[in-house]
């Protein structure tokens, strides 16, 4: 069989998560000539990609929803029915969550892989004749290996003789979240890692379809595993360089944007991935590198290791770092003063918590006694109770029961935007949503307890409108003193 033969026609994605629903809407639009079927064991998700009101997605990414309206019950379905769904594919994507282990060997590092391995089971017991089986899900380097060998071993002999056979490649996801479908559509380089060439090029050809041949780009199949999780530490690696840097701005008078600038201008350097914040989030970072680390280990690599665990918990202090300032600059204490916290996701263009640092954040804030206010354009009230552990508390809306010590460490939603400022003693903008960027600062200062903050940890608000508003104003990697106004 030439490798031109392998067509494939039907493919099953497994998880239809932040990586699985779009990543394959974008594979239905491209590929009107193949059938793709999204399978997860979560039916209230399955019920959600399948709803009529498109508000009602679970994944939120701008341009998300136009695709699903083109292609959905088209040629893209989503379903529970892994099994079936398995057993009609010709090519099957593992796109499923690999968070980090909790217990037992490696926990707190190493990545569970117990869906992974569920997945490949259901794989090996329900797929039929070839089968190429693509790693879409972020792994550890050596993952394939463990694949290969459940295929082999679960499958059912008949007349002594095994009848499936199977090929394993690696496809790593590299879309971030809220320009998912425009990192998909327009991808820097598309990875496949593999040793059979008719399986690659399998999958190239279906990428071909809109992504150019010279960025598809082929590997051996731990070169392509390991690339992922390198990728993400470069990356979370250059946020914690310049937030550090930003802590050194503020000690010294430098500003962090001037040397982002300065250093971003150089090509070696390049200007992207230099924006201080406050701490990165989102469900990978912290734990790719984490498994970074696990694997150093396990090879003997100490100080390797070391290098790049050292990344993570410069982003943890730095998280800290953030809401013990607010507390030193409330004149040491923020028991019972209202917060108004702007941002809930780990960054913009998502409704994905996960790792924010808004999250850390305000758990330290509330643990200080104060009362929060938290606002997100796409984050639901129910998302933030599952992270922060305790549901709103509605009353603290009424103004008069602000004094109530029983709302000391409290929290609650903003559902008015204007009415989160009233009796707020600081302002914290944690998140870089487009409209933090255009508040009227005159209407907000109106509204809040003299002497009043705005904290800035995304550079994102007008300092002079706000300095012009008589608040004070702090913000990231800065501390030049003319924007201060104590
Ligand atoms: P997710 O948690 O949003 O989705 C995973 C889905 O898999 C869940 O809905 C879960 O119910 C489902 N699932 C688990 N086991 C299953 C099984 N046996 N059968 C059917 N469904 C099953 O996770 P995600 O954010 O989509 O990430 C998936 C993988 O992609 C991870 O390895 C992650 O590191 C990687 N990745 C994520 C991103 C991102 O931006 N989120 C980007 C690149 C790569
Ligand atoms: C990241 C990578 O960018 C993707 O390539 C990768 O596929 C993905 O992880 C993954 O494997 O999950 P994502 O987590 O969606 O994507 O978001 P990023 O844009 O990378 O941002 C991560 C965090 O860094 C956010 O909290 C963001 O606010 C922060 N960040 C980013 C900064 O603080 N400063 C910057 O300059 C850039």
């Amino acid at each position: 069989m030439s490798f031109m033969n392998i067509t494939i026609k039907n493919i099953c994605c497994i998880g239809a998560g932040y990586v699985g629903g779009p990543t394959m809407s974008v594979i239905a639009d491209k590929c009107p000539h193949i059938l793709v079927n999204v399978v997860d064991v979560n039916k209230k998700k399955i019920e959600l990609w399948n709803s009529s009101d498109l508000d009602k997605l679970p994944v939120y990414e701008p341009g998300l929803r136009e695709i699903i309206q083109r292609c959905r019950d088209v040629n893209l379905y989503f379903s529970s029915k892994v099994e079936e769904k398995i057993t009609e594919a010709d090519m099957i994507f593992i796109s499923v969550n690999t968070p980090t282990k909790t217990k037992g060997e490696g926990a707190g590092k190493a990545s569970d892989l117990k869906w992974v391995e569920k997945s490949a089971r259901q794989v090996g017991e329900f797929s039929n004749g070839h089968t190429i089986v693509v790693e879409k899900s972020t792994l550890p380097v050596k993952t394939a290996e463990v694949i290969k060998k459940i295929l082999q071993e679960v499958q059912p002999v008949q007349n002594n003789k095994k009848k499936k056979s199977f090929d394993v490649l690696s496809n790593p996801e590299f879309l971030s979240e809220g320009t998912a479908i425009k990192d998909l559509e327009f991808p820097d380089r598309v990875l496949i890692g593999g040793d059979d060439k008719k399986a690659i090029m399998a999958l190239n050809n279906i990428y071909k379809n809109w992504v150019p041949q010279k960025k598809i780009l082929h590997t051996n199949i731990w070169s392509s595993e390991l690339a992922k999780l390198t990728a993400n530490a470069f990356l979370a690696q250059r946020i914690s360089s310049i937030n550090a840097i930003g802590a050194l701005c503020e000690s010294t008078g430098a500003d962090v944007r001037e040397v982002s600038r300065a250093i971003g201008s150089d090509n070696r350097i390049g200007s992207k991935f230099l924006d201080s914040g406050p701490g990165f989030g989102g469900s990978c970072f912290k734990k790719d590198i984490l498994n970074l680390v696990y694997l150093s280990k396990y090879f003997g690599l100490q100080e390797v290791a070391n290098f790049w665990e050292g990344v993570v918990k410069l982003n943890d202090w730095h998280q800290h770092r953030i809401s013990k300032l607010v507390v030193k600059k409330l004149f040491g204490t923020i028991t019972g003063k209202k917060i108004y916290i702007l941002g809930f996701s780990f960054k913009a263009n998502t409704n994905d918590t996960r790792e924010s640092a808004a999250i850390t954040i305000c758990k330290d804030l509330l643990e200080e006694g104060a009362i929060l206010c938290i606002h997100d354009p796409k984050v639901e009230p129910n998302q933030i109770s599952k992270d922060l552990g305790f549901s709103e508390t509605k009353e603290i809306n009424q103004i008069e029961n602000l004094t109530n010590p029983l709302l000391e460490g409290r929290w609650c939603f903003s559902r008015d935007f204007y009415h989160g400022f009233r009796e707020s003693d600081a302002v914290l903008v944690l998140t870089e949503w487009d409209e933090y960027a255009n508040i009227n600062w005159l209407q907000a200062s109106k509204e809040m307890r003299k002497p009043s903050w705005v904290f800035d940890a995304r550079s994102i608000t007008n300092y002079k409108k706000i300095l012009e508003a008589n608040l004070n104003f702090w913000r990231i990697g800065d501390s030049t003193g003319y924007i201060q106004k104590v």
